[in-house]
């Protein structure tokens, strides 16, 4: 595992110079404090490479060993070809197939479920899944209603055949297409190219029903956690850590006052980083392994909700 966040900082006290809004309003409704944004010629294949790198400096690997990469982001390099390809040559990986897998910030357990499925089956051996998001991007940054939830950053995570117990044992996945426009990014796709009027309505910027997206987003945490605790035989119990996908603090709380789950066992670094979609989990399991709560055989839940609506869950013994 490693991530990359670039090297900018953006603080609440920083936006509050050209959004009507204020630290503490942002802090006490979403738990944010500050958000990395990269640099304008820093698309996001290369945060993706960063993250990539620093796995391999840890964990040496043959790039010529690697058989997929798989690229969950809603913020591609462009349109197409697949942003893991760019990745796939950056890093070197010539037998590496590649495709991009848009899930929103579900995406790194949709990525995670389909790499753990490839190596189960025995097609591939070694599967790298890198999440990468450049959401400064994509938002209108004079919109103070989503401007101030989201950041830039990415994660790299290798997947291989384990020859112990350790591993990913479970694993659940649902999708609510009905609610998709509720988070959306209205144009741009085939259904509203770009013209000289998207542009002006920013309707290639991230739209959200905050309210909908809150209360959609803590009973599908708890049903997809349940559901992969029940699919694995466990009980919340067993579980050392679980490791949301960190949307907003507020919702991680609700969902464990409403499963009775201690809030200690959340973990949350979404402070630091704001909302970084499909990288979030892979950069809060780095900061969880580097603050030591994650041990040799503890049981981890991963679990994240994000817009289609589609959500998600992988339960790992580490
Ligand atoms: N600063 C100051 N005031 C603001 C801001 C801001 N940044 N944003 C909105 N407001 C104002 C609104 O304009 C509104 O003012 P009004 O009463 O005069 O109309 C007031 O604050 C209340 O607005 P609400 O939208 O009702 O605020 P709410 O308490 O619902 O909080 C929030 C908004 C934080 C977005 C909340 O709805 C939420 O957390 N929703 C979940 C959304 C989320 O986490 N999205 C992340 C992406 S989805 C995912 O990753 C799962």
């Amino acid at each position: 595992m490693a991530s990359y966040v670039p090297k900018r900082t953006m603080t609440n006290r920083d936006l509050e110079k050209t959004l009507d809004t204020s630290h503490e309003w942002i802090y006490e409704r979403t738990g944010i404090a500050a958000r990395h944004i990269a640099a304008e010629d820093e698309p996001a294949s290369a945060l993706g490479v960063r993250a990539v790198r620093d796995l391999m400096a840890k964990h040496p690997i043959a790039p010529e060993d690697i058989d997929l990469i798989i690229v969950p982001t809603s913020t591609p390099d462009m349109v197409f070809p697949a942003t893991a390809c760019i990745v796939q040559a950056a890093i070197g990986a010539r037998n590496a197939a590649t495709f991009d897998l848009s899930a929103a910030c579900t995406g790194y357990i949709y990525a995670l479920n389909t790499a753990a499925t490839f190596i189960e089956s025995g097609f591939y051996r070694n599967v790298l899944v890198v999440a990468t998001e450049k959401y400064s991007s994509i938002l209108d940054w004079t919109d103070r209603t989503t401007a101030v939830l989201f950041g830039d950053g990415a994660s790299a995570t290798l997947l291989t055949r384990s020859s112990d117990a350790s591993g990913i044992l479970a694993m659940d996945s649902g999708t609510d297409g009905g609610k998709c426009e509720q988070l959306y990014i209205p144009a741009g796709g085939s259904r509203s190219p770009v013209t000289k009027e998207t542009v002006e309505k920013k309707l290639s910027t991230v739209h959200m029903k905050g309210t909908e997206v809150f209360k959609n987003a803590v009973p599908r945490f708890r049903q997809t956690i349940e559901r992969v605790l029940a699919a694995a035989k466990c009980s919340i119990d067993d579980i050392a850590l679980i490791i949301p996908h960190q949307a907003n603090v507020r919702i991680i709380n609700a969902v464990a006052k409403d499963m009775k789950v201690p809030q200690e066992k959340f973990f949350s670094n979404i402070e630091h980083y704001a909302n970084t979609s499909s990288a979030s989990i892979g950069i809060a399991i780095v900061d969880a392994l580097a603050q030591g709560k994650i041990k040799k055989n503890d049981l981890v839940l991963l679990t994240a909700f994000g817009a289609g609506y589609s959500w998600g869950s992988t339960l790992v013994r580490w």
